[in-house]
């Protein structure tokens, strides 16, 4: 397949969300097993492909460690941080009772992290009773944690994954794109320009999240499409064409070849598929082979 030049120019990232669904010692397996295969495949070899995984904060030194000297490439990243805006600036570390801050995620080596996933979102009809975060409450996380990146040489290529996506009732009532672009509206308020060169998307609908649900391609590459049109018209040609956006919501090995040909999709957020190794590793391979030939 022909790769239209932005996608190429863009790449995929491929990344899995193990949220709280193990153990550490299954995650250290996993993420050893995961390791191995993409070694074998010499998935590792290619570069248009990157791989990431994000284990919960307590486990992401040790499964860094549990590939250490593989050299499988998998990045490996947060499910999110704590940060806020206090009187004096920004506030990174403090009296936060059950929260991780970008300090505690650094020092673990993450390379990445997730923010705004819609199990932590503040969503009506969504009935998880989880942490409730608002877009202004993310948009303040984002701006901190992006203001302790730029302070820090050493978190020069550290990324941040920031989800968005609308409810079934919201899809059904046609409201999609104002949906996403309240989330990006508010959530991106005083990001600015180069900061963007950090910051990865997912298209995340909530109704096809863990659900067995997917959008349908058409689907899934119209809002993707309709995201990057949204962040040319509030930043510039240049930032929209660089920005990666990834699908997330039940990609599986036998979505996973026609949502990757989708001319806006740059990768996938994996969920379930991601947590074990056949199904991963198919999605990570059929990836390749669209990118790679
Ligand atoms: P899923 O999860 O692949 O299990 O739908 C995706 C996600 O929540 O990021």
């Amino acid at each position: 397949m022909v790769l239209p030049a932005g996608k190429e120019f863009r790449g995929a990232w491929m990344v899995g969300n193990w949220k709280m669904a193990m153990p550490q010692r299954r995650s250290l397996q996993l993420a050893s097993d995961i390791g191995l295969e993409i070694v074998k495949k010499d998935l590792n070899k290619q570069n248009r492909v990157r791989f990431g995984l994000a284990p919960s904060p307590m486990c992401i030194q040790p499964v860094i460690m549990a590939l250490d000297g593989l050299h499988s490439n998998i990045m490996v990243g947060s499910q999110g941080f704590y940060a806020e805006k206090g009187k004096g600036g920004f506030v990174y570390e403090g009296a936060f009772t059950q929260e991780t801050s970008l300090p505690q995620i650094r020092d673990a080596g993450a390379r990445f992290s997730l923010l705004g996933h819609s199990e932590t979102r503040d969503i009506e009809d969504y009935g998880v009773k989880g942490l409730r975060l608002t877009d202004a409450m993310l948009n303040e996380r984002l701006r901190a944690g992006l203001a302790f990146l730029n302070e820090n040489e050493s978190l020069r290529d550290f990324f941040i994954i920031y989800c968005v996506g609308e409810t079934l009732k919201q899809r059904d009532e046609g409201n999609t794109k104002s949906v996403l672009m309240e989330q990006i509206q508010e959530g991106f308020e005083g990001v600015s320009d180069g900061d963007m060169k950090r910051i990865v998307v997912a298209y995340e609908p909530v109704w096809a999240i863990g659900t067995g649900k997917t959008a349908s391609k058409d689907e899934a590459n119209h809002a993707a499409g309709y995201i990057r049109a949204y962040f040319k018209a509030i930043y510039s040609a240049g930032v929209a064409e660089g920005l990666r956006i990834l699908y997330g919501g039940s990609m599986n090995p036998k979505n996973v070849a026609e949502l990757m040909a989708q001319e806006y999709i740059d990768g996938g957020l994996i969920g379930g598929a991601s947590l074990n190794v056949p199904d991963f590793l198919s999605i990570l391979e059929q990836t390749s082979q669209i990118y790679n030939g």
